[in-house]
């Protein structure tokens, strides 16, 4: 069928064949359709729909336009955890070397920053040295040394998302569900997972900022692993305040080290609250252990012996990262960076953070990307010392910038201020950071 007919199909609000979507792929991966033409019929399945065996089909040709991994020469069971992206989201540092202590292991392929989330690849990046480009052999031999190896999309995986994702972006064609089922999980399917565990994220900060959307996505990312016989499961958290209390790429890897060695301090201790839930959740469906209580002891107890840290030290050594960032983590903090308090202009309870403008910030002051090919500054963060429902009198400092130049600080700090909602009343419950399972 020609690309015309596809197109005229959709938009007459008809049911594509696999058939007919595997041309779709298939034009797209050898350039017979044009831009105007792959733009056309995603506007088309987006006013028009798809349905569920359209999306599965869709997954199945993206996932199938590259390579598919195969790790069946590793004995564990291999898993991988992806997050639908937030301000301060940093689990990836932690749960990797987790759950490799734990006898998982973690072929985990990231992304850079996007928008206003930050990205792992970036955050790795921050170490001196560490090499997030790694070939497939040498990705292979990494996990089977110290059972993990973080690396970066190569060219092969999944190319047809990566021409639909810039169209969908260009296209305003973005926010619909089985079009970010198909893109998210042709990528995870190609690392040749055993199990997944999927952070959905929900609130200020999130790609979804609603509840009820989150859920559905969750719910359409989990049947959608099942079905292509990954046991998949989805925690929906929250992202209606930064993460922890470190935004910026050197300044979150800053804190998974501390979380790390062991050493969690009150702001941090949602982030490892979160990394543990993740975590115990792959470690059952990977059949280490039987149920979720036993499963995060051994999780909070390869923390507590050191396990977890030294395979993040071995990791860091195998893909050539500086590893005195191990043991002096403070040297990953430019100590040379401008420092901004953000104080709170009237007296009473934190009642709501803007994390959307608190990541938009990071990404003005130079640790975000406003163009793909931009370079960003690995030092710039944000500390963030309160949380919704503090309570707090007029001059406290609510957070510190840290920024380049005074310019930088002082072109952010009228947003980061009006960021943090203060209300005379608390009126808030304090956001419940795990907020549903599905699975
Ligand atoms: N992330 C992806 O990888 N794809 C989408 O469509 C949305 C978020």
């Amino acid at each position: 069928m020609r690309s015309q007919e596809i197109i005229a199909k959709k938009r007459d609000g008809e049911e594509l064949s696999a058939g007919e979507i595997n041309s779709f792929i298939d034009g797209i991966c050898d350039g017979t359709w044009a831009d105007y033409q792959i733009s056309a019929l995603l506007m088309a399945m987006f006013t028009r729909g798809l349905s569920i065996d359209e999306q599965d089909n869709l997954t199945r040709s993206m996932l199938h336009s590259g390579e598919v991994l195969d790790f069946s020469d590793i004995d564990a069971p291999k898993a991988d955890k992806h997050s639908t992206g937030g301000v301060g989201d940093k689990t990836s540092l932690i749960i990797a070397p987790l759950v490799a202590a734990c006898g998982v292991a973690v072929p985990m392929i990231s992304g850079r920053g996007l928008g206003h989330t930050g990205g792992t690849l970036d955050k790795l990046e921050a170490i001196p040295g560490y090499n997030v480009n790694l070939s497939t052999g040498e990705f292979r031999k990494i996990i089977k040394k110290c059972g993990f190896a973080m690396a970066g999309q190569t060219a092969e995986i999944a190319p047809a998302d990566k021409k639909i994702y810039a169209l969908r972006d260009a296209t305003a064609t973005v926010p619909y569900i089985p079009l970010i089922v198909a893109s998210i999980m042709s990528k995870k399917l190609a690392e040749g997972l055993d199990v997944l565990v999927l952070d959905v994220k929900t609130g200020s900060g999130a790609f979804m900022r609603e509840f009820e959307d989150s859920k559905k996505l969750a719910e359409a990312l989990v049947k959608t692993g099942m079905s292509f016989g990954v046991r998949t499961e989805a925690v929906i958290s929250d992202m209606s305040q930064p993460l922890g209390r470190f935004v910026g790429n050197a300044h979150e890897v800053y804190e998974c080290i501390k979380i790390l060695k062991g050493e969690v301090d009150t702001l941090s201790q949602p982030t490892w609250v979160l990394s543990l839930e993740l975590s115990a959740r792959i470690l059952v469906m990977a059949g280490v252990e039987p149920d979720i209580e036993a499963a995060r002891e051994l999780a909070q107890a390869a923390l507590d012996n050191g396990s977890a840290f030294e395979k993040f030290r071995m990791n860091v050594e195998c893909q050539n990262g500086d590893t005195q960032i191990c043991d002096n983590p403070e040297r990953l903090l430019d100590n040379s960076l401008i420092e901004t308090k953000i104080v709170a202009m009237q007296s009473g309870f934190v009642s709501e953070i803007d994390t959307l403008a608190v990541g938009n910030a990071i990404v003005a002051i130079g640790g975000g990307r406003q163009k793909a090919d931009d370079k960003i500054d690995h030092a710039v963060g944000f500390t963030c010392e309160t949380n919704v429902t503090q309570k707090v009198n007029v001059g406290d400092t609510l957070g510190v910038l840290f920024c380049r130049s005074k310019e930088q600080a002082d072109s952010v700090v009228s947003e980061m201020t009006a960021a943090f909602k203060i209300s005379s009343e608390n009126t808030q419950s304090t956001p419940q950071l795990i907020k549903e399972i599905i699975s």
